[in-house]
């Protein structure tokens, strides 16, 4: 097919061999037409022929080969917008904002409660040494040698002895005063006052912490204080009760002493407390809990009297006087601290 339509194209092409001949110019779609081609030959002689009646239409040509591609098209309407996605992460940290105003004004607080005395201060540094004194000034030139013998005029006298050694000059400027190795003085008396302040004001918060502790059951002699447990104990009972609690049953050891006892008696409204001491070492001989001997004793008359031969421990009546008794017996617990 290809070929067929060049060979055309050269036949269009080509100029007409005659002046003379009548060349019938077709209009460009008959030329291409097969029928055509075989018709119309070049003509040598004769007269023309007549218009040909149009041909029927050939045969349906073959397929063509597919063609080049084409342009692009134009570019098509934008679609419509699609869903909204979803949120993204969160983008980095922003800048640290600028420093805010300075808040209101706080309320002053209470005064804090005075702290304890701090503990006594190292010696001071022992001063430097004075600085040396001036040397003392030369002394005074020794005394002329006497003089010679009158004669006669001879030669010069001979140099007369040496004078005598000057006084001792004076003694040098003191050296400047070196610092005194001992604490300053005003900074003494007032770590001594401020001591003293702190030293009444603790005895004043321990005589009354006393007074709290010795109501209602409680009573002081001396350095000792007797507390009533309230309870009745046998006498081994009523020692360990004492003992754990850091204190030991009481051992009067003066009138003083077994009266502020007696009165705690009285007051706890029992007959009698167990005293400390027993001869349950040596019938007969009292003694303290470390084992030496009463000091004191307020014996009921007729007491210690082994009553039943079994009477080792000790007890109180609220009149002040003692009387042995049976350790097995339950009594009032006081203790002695
Ligand atoms: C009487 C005695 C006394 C004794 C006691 C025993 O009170 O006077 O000495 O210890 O009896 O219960
Ligand atoms: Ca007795």
């Amino acid at each position: 097919m290809a070929l067929l339509l060049l060979s055309v194209l050269v036949l269009l092409t080509q100029p007409p061999r005659s002046r003379g001949a009548e060349v019938t110019i077709l209009p460009q779609k008959h030329l291409i037409d097969a029928c055509t081609l075989v018709m119309c030959s070049p003509v040598e002689n004769g007269l023309p022929g007549r218009d040909g009646r149009d041909g029927r239409d050939g045969p349906r040509g073959e397929k063509g080969d597919p063609g080049s591609p084409g342009a692009p098209g134009p570019r098509g309407m934008p679609g419509p917008a699609g869903p909204v996605g979803p949120k993204g992460d969160n983008g980095p940290a922003g800048e640290p904002g600028p420093k805010g105003d300075l808040g209101p004004r706080g309320e002053v607080g209470a005064p804090g409660m005075q702290g304890s005395a701090g503990t006594r201060g190292l010696p001071g540094i022992k001063g430097d040494k004075g600085a040396p004194g001036e040397r003392g000034a030369p002394g005074s030139a020794g005394a002329a040698g006497p003089a010679g013998p009158l004669g006669p005029q001879g030669p010069p006298g001979a140099r007369g002895p040496p004078g005598l050694k000057g006084d001792r000059g004076a003694p040098g400027e003191r050296g400047a005063k070196g610092e005194s190795g001992l604490p300053d003085i005003a900074a003494l008396r007032r770590q001594v006052e401020a001591l003293q302040g702190q030293v009444g004001r603790l005895q004043g918060a321990f005589l009354q912490c006393k007074k709290v502790e010795l109501f209602p059951n409680g009573r002081g002699v001396g350095q000792k204080v007797f507390k009533s447990a309230g309870f009745e104990k046998t006498f081994q009972e009523a020692e360990q009760v004492c003992t754990q609690a850091g204190g030991q049953l009481p051992s009067p050891r003066s009138a003083a002493e077994n009266e502020a006892l007696q009165h705690l008696l009285e007051a706890e409204n029992k007959g009698a407390a167990f005293l400390s001491m027993t001869d349950s070492q040596t019938e007969g001989r009292f003694t303290y809990p470390g084992g030496e001997p009463l000091v004191y004793s307020n014996w009921a008359p007729g007491e210690p009297n082994n009553d039943r031969g079994n009477e080792n421990c000790v007890e109180i009546f609220t009149n002040g006087k003692w009387n042995d008794k049976s350790c097995g017996e339950k009594r009032l617990v006081i203790c002695e601290f």
